[in-house]
């Protein structure tokens, strides 16, 4: 059993239930959402779909608990292009932060070669977003939107996302939010924070299978957001235009149903689980590492170096070696697996100071054991020397 240090990446192993969850809906069930004739097992994936969309409005405080704002896409990639791609057009202004993933930024660079104006707000050397130096740049560049990562996926920094979301309500902008690092592990409230749009991944801290995601949106700006795919909805069948009802809007084509299915199971295993429990757990094996990290000699730490503000996502480099080769050597050598490099993620890079040779990024989940650190700082001391 390979020792996981990856959950960055993607959390696993994921509960039980998930992989059985989604076996037996493709033995048993398997019947497609909305295009059959009211047999059981359609009833079946309807019903599947629309609890799925409930426990995802509960859990991120969907507007007016309505889960016709739950969107479901393939991934928070897929999620933050309809929505930024679907809102921007030329000429308007949009404000990100130097933290961003490539899902924010790429599409956002795009989006720049087409006219869109593209601001940055600086982040200190730690990846945090200062509420003032946000209040600032808002103040500057008065945008037509805004969109920020609640945490970064490189050294685990969590943005003070209610002092940020205030400003963009007190400043008339619309806010969205890259949950893709925090949904499931710290609690998220679309309505109570007034963002505009939620973006989420099913399959890190909401401990779903890979292939599934979603927006949750606040139900006025869906209606100001274009969509890019049309076709088949199971719904309005007798339109030749794409209808532009809540969600079938931004969900043309079959969706990815045993993946909801595996969704579904893993929310309502976060949810008798306990969310502060998964937190606290994951907190104290963040801090028995983080204490670990900073006894090696030579480390050098990104981000915090406390387990307040931040996730237990780690990104370090050590003086004079190689990360890609350090990270080849922890899985051959001991079967640790870690991510090097700059994790998707250039400008964050940049802004902590580990451009352009990257770090390694060690990052533990819930079902991370005291041993698994235990051995992970072992390995780091005896490759190091
Ligand atoms: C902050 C952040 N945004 C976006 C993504 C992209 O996630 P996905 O590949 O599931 O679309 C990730 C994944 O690492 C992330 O950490």
């Amino acid at each position: 059993m390979p020792i996981y240090m990856n959950n960055g990446a993607t959390t696993w192993p994921k509960p039980e239930c998930v992989a059985r969850a989604m076996y037996d809906f493709l033995v048993d069930r398997g019947a497609n959402v909305a295009r059959g004739s009211a047999s059981e097992r359609d009833l079946h994936t309807l019903d599947l779909v629309f609890s799925c969309r409930e426990e995802l409005t509960d859990l991120l405080g969907g507007w007016r608990r309505d889960p016709r704002c739950a969107v479901f896409t393939s991934s928070v990639t897929e999620s933050l292009n309809i929505v930024l791609k679907g809102f921007l057009r030329p000429g308007m202004t949009v404000l990100t932060s130097g933290m961003e993933h490539n899902a924010v930024l790429r599409p956002l660079r795009r989006l720049e070669e087409r006219g869109v104006r593209l601001e940055v707000a600086p982040c200190d050397s730690e990846g945090f977003l200062p509420p003032e130096v946000f209040a600032e740049a808002l103040d500057r560049a008065r945008p037509d939107l805004a969109v920020l990562s609640h945490a970064s996926n490189v050294c685990g920094t969590v943005q003070d996302l209610p002092a940020l979301a205030a400003l963009c309500r007190g400043a008339g902008t619309p806010l969205v939010a890259d949950c893709a690092q925090t949904a499931g592990l710290i609690p998220l409230d679309a309505q109570g924070l007034g963002l505009a749009a939620l973006c989420f991944t099913g399959h890190k801290g909401l401990m779903g299978p890979q292939g599934i995601g979603g927006v949750m949106f606040e139900p006025e700006f869906a209606k100001k957001v274009d969509w890019f795919v049309e076709g088949g909805t199971g719904s309005f069948s007798h339109l030749e235009l794409h209808p532009e009802a809540m969600p079938d809007k931004f969900e043309a084509g079959t969706p990815n149903t045993p993946g909801i299915a595996g969704l579904l199971a893993a929310l309502r295993w976060l949810r008798e689980t306990g969310m502060d429990n998964v937190r606290a757990k994951e907190e104290a094996t963040g801090a028995a590492l983080l204490e670990g990290l900073l006894s090696l000699s030579g480390v050098v730490l990104y981000g915090r170096r406390r387990m307040d503000g931040r996730l237990p996502v780690f990104a370090v480099n050590f003086e004079g070696v190689d990360n890609g080769l350090l990270a080849g050597r922890l899985f051959e050598e001991f079967g640790v697996e870690t991510r090097p490099g700059l994790h998707c993620a250039p400008l964050a890079h940049r802004t902590l100071g580990s451009w352009p040779e990257g770090s390694l990024r060690i990052s533990p989940g819930y079902f991370t054991t005291e041993s698994d650190v235990e051995i992970t700082i072992r390995a780091l001391r005896s490759i190091l020397g």
